[in-house]
């Protein structure tokens, strides 16, 4: 016999913001620890392969998922500790980030302010290291709980056991997600009470300057990042995305010099490691997929890193244009893109 609280047959239409149509095997909204703990000893579906779900922003569904689906929404945030340099504070794996975000800097702890409307949940940002304005979540992750589904225990990571990195962590590296191994419970963040903007990132420092301000405050970060987002990135309620499709690439400096000698304006960011960061944006729209449509998807006109769903998509829809984009970028710049999101 199941739990009550488990659905079967779920239909994940409108829990992925790309908008795929897909169902669950089994599905359950994770309201409390103990309940996840049940679950996750309960003999007909300790077997099943797991998935954790935030807000599924970051989500590219490939077909019907033959396990359980567990929807991450343990709520609750709080300032948890402080001391002379920081402010510690904590959230549960379901809350929003982006109402997180703005809730921190109302209640004087900034920091996250460049992390303004970024799409999912609190749990889901460290898993992809979430990122945006020269600031990643890894930066100002002090640590965070998670539940072992095999072994039911909780376990801490530090921000070091973590392994954050260019989008992404060991979460996603060992492919845990994916495994349903850790359902990431609570985060908590070390916030600098010494606080300077960072707004070195090209378009933040330009907008500020436009506005006549020269010593920002956090609120007027956040509200210059929010307005690049609202002007670039479609709003998935409006228009189906999940955000950037592929990564920048990250290729070796040789092979940056001899394509920035090519093509002088292709944006290019050294790497603490020598490497350099390209953008895939410019490569994309270069390659000219820029606001072109295949079939029921397309590179959004504003962005070309963004995949849109206009409609009725479904994933043969969604794989034949990224493979389109990827066989263009290559013929032209000799790159391969991979993509972002995780795919389920
Ligand atoms: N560009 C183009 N054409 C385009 C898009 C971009 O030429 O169609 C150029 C821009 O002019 C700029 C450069 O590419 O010179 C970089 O563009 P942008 O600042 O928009 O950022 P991005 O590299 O395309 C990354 C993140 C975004 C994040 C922004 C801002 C990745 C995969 N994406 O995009 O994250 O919001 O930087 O920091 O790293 C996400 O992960 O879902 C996401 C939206």
């Amino acid at each position: 016999m199941l739990p009550d609280c488990i659905v079967p047959k779920a239909n994940l239409a409108a829990r992925n913001t790309l908008g795929l149509p897909a169902r669950a095997e089994f599905f359950a909204s994770i309201e409390t620890r103990e309940q996840l703990a049940m679950l996750a000893r309960h003999p007909d579906l300790s077997r099943l392969h797991h998935f954790i779900l935030g807000e599924g922003s970051n989500l590219v569904l490939t077909g019907d998922f033959p396990g359980l689906v567990l929807k991450m929404e343990l709520k609750g945030r709080k300032l948890a500790d402080e001391d002379g340099d920081y402010h510690y504070v904590a959230a549960a794996a379901g809350e929003n980030w982006h109402a997180f975000t703005q809730w921190t800097l109302k209640n004087g702890y900034p920091g996250l302010e460049n992390l303004s409307l970024i799409p999912g949940t609190v749990g889901a940002a460290p898993v992809q290291n979430i990122g945006a304005y020269g600031v990643e979540v890894g930066d100002f992750l002090y640590e965070l709980e998670a539940f072992d589904c095999i072994s039911g225990e909780i376990r801490r990571f530090s921000a070091a056991e973590c392994q954050f990195a260019y989008r992404t962590s060991v979460f996603k590296q060992e492919g845990w997600h994916l495994l349903g191994r850790y359902a990431i419970l609570g985060v908590v963040f070390r916030l600098p009470k010494h606080w300077r903007p960072r707004a070195g990132y090209g378009d933040i420092e330009a907008r500020l300057q436009e506005r006549g301000i020269r010593t920002p405050t956090p609120q007027q970060v956040a509200e210059t990042v929010m307005g690049i987002r609202r002007e670039k990135l479609p709003d998935p309620v409006k228009l189906p995305n999940v955000g950037s499709f592929f990564q920048n690439p990250v290729v070796a400096q040789n092979l940056a010099a001899a394509l920035t000698s090519a093509y002088p304006d292709l944006p290019a960011y050294p790497q603490a490691d020598g490497n350099v960061k390209l953008a895939a944006g410019w490569l994309i729209e270069k390659a000219g997929w820029k606001g072109r449509n295949l079939g029921p998807v397309g590179m959004h006109e504003a962005q070309a890193l963004v995949l849109v769903n206009r409609g009725g998509a479904r994933f043969a829809d969604v794989q034949n244009l990224a493979r389109a984009v990827r066989e263009a970028v290559f013929a032209r710049f000799g790159i391969h893109l991979e993509p972002e999101p995780v795919f389920l």
